[in-house]
C-alpha cells in the first residue's frame, strides 16, 4: 500500500438496495480504521450527500449488521444529483466534512452519477457492484445475486408443490429489468420447463411446442420462468395466451416481486461484499480513483468505470442449451 493521503472517506449505498450492502459498508468502514483513515457514512445515497446527511463512522457503529438484507444508510435513487446544481451541494457536503474520497455502493445508474460527480470535481471515487440483477460488466457476481437466487429458487420450489398437486401450469415472474440472470439461474435451479430471458429472441410459438411437447413426454404440471424484462409478454399476457391455445390447461401466474430483493444475505454474498469492500478502500488509497472493483475467477479485479457502465455482462447461453436437455 502507497502511502495515502486521504484524510476521509465516504461511503454510501444507491440505487436499489440489495443483500449483503451492509456487509459491504462494514468491510469498507473497519478497513478505513485498519488503515487509520477516517470514513463517515452519507445517508439516502446521493439525495444524502446533496442534504449533507453525513455520521462519522468507526468499528463498532458497524457491528451485527453483516447478517442483515438492506443497507443500514437507506439507499435511494436521487434526480437532483442528475444536475449540475444537485451535484455542486453534494459537493458543498463534502467540503463541509472535509470527504476526500467516496465509495459508491450500487448499479450502473449510480456509477453514471458518480462519474458526472468525478468529471464535476475531481473527487476521487471506487464503485462496488451491488445489485441483484447482475448485470454489471466487470464482476463475475454483483452483491445481492446469489441471495436473490436462492430466494428465487426458494420460492419457486414451494409453487411446485402447488403445481404438482393441482396439475397445473405456472407462468412465474422473477426480477430483471433488462436481464435475466435471475431467471436463468433460478430457472435451472428449479428445475423449469422454460426460462425466457430478455437477452434472446423468444416466441410464444416455440413455447407452445415446449408445453406440448412436456404434456406428451408424460409431464402432468409445468413452470415456465419469466423474467421481468422479457419482450414476448409479460406473465400476464403469456398466460392469458396459453390459455387461448390450450383451453384445457389450468394455468396461474406468480409474480414474486420484492422478496427477491430482501432478506439475510447468504454467505456466498456476505464473503464477496467483504472481499470488494477491502478491495475498495485499498484502492482508493492506493490512488485509484474511477474505477469499480469486482471479482472475476476468484481474484480481485479493477474495471474503468466508463467500460464498466458502457458494457454488459453476458448471461451464459450454454445455460440455456443445458436447460432444454434437461427438460425433455
Ligand atoms: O434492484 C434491481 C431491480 O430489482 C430490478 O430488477 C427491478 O426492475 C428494479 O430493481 C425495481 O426497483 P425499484 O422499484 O426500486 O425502482
Amino acid at each position: 500500500m502507497s502511502d495515502h493521503s486521504l484524510k476521509k472517506i465516504g461511503v454510501l449505498t444507491s440505487g436499489g438496495d440489495s443483500p449483503g450492502m451492509n456487509a459491504a459498508i462494514r468491510a469498507v468502514v473497519r478497513t478505513c480504521a485498519y488503515y487509520k483513515t477516517e470514513c463517515a457514512g452519507i445517508s439516502r445515497g446521493f439525495e444524502g450527500l446533496i442534504h449533507n446527511e453525513v455520521r462519522e463512522l468507526g468499528p463498532r457503529s458497524v457491528r451485527h449488521i453483516i447478517n442483515r438484507g438492506g443497507t443500514f444508510l437507506k439507499t435511494a435513487r436521487s434526480e437532483r444529483f442528475r444536475t449540475k446544481e444537485g451535484r455542486e451541494d453534494a459537493y458543498q457536503t463534502l467540503i463541509k466534512n472535509d470527504i476526500d474520497g467516496l465509495i459508491i455502493i450500487g448499479g450502473d445508474g449510480s456509477f453514471r452519477g458518480a462519474k458526472a460527480f468525478y468529471e464535476d470535481f475531481g473527487i476521487p471515487f471506487i464503485g462496488i457492484p451491488g445489485t441483484i440483477d447482475n448485470d454489471i460488466f466487470g464482476t463475475d457476481y454483483t452483491i445481492g445475486y446469489d441471495t436473490a437466487l436462492n430466494t428465487a429458487m426458494e420460492a419457486i420450489d414451494r409453487i411446485r408443490d402447488s403445481a404438482t398437486s393441482h396439475n397445473r401450469v405456472f407462468f412465474i415472474e422473477v426480477m430483471g429489468r433488462d436481464a435475466g440472470f435471475i431467471a436463468l439461474g433460478s430457472g435451472i435451479a428449479s428445475g423449469a420447463q422454460e426460462i425466457l430471458v430478455p437477452e434472446r429472441k423468444d416466441s410464444i410459438d416455440d413455447l407452445f411446442k415446449s408445453l406440448e411437447e412436456s404434456e406428451q413426454s408424460g409431464k402432468k404440471s409445468s413452470i415456465i420462468v419469466v423474467s421481468e424484462g422479457e419482450e414476448i409478454g409479460n406473465v400476464y399476457e403469456l398466460a392469458k395466451a396459453t390459455k387461448e391455445k390450450f383451453p384445457k390447461y389450468d394455468i396461474r401466474v406468480s409474480v414474486l416481486g420484492y422478496i427477491q430483493r430482501g432478506g439475510n444475505p447468504s454467505c456466498m454474498d456476505r464473503i464477496l461484499a467483504s472481499r470488494l469492500g477491502v478491495a475498495a478502500v485499498e484502492a482508493i488509497l492506493d490512488g485509484k480513483t474511477d474505477i469499480m472493483v469486482g471479482m472475476r475467477s476468484n481474484k480481485i479485479v479493477h474495471t474503468i468505470i466508463a467500460e464498466a457502465i458502457r458494457k454488459q455482462n453476458e448471461i451464459d447461453i450454454e445455460l440455456l442449451r443445458i436447460s432444454k436437455i434437461l427438460a425433455i
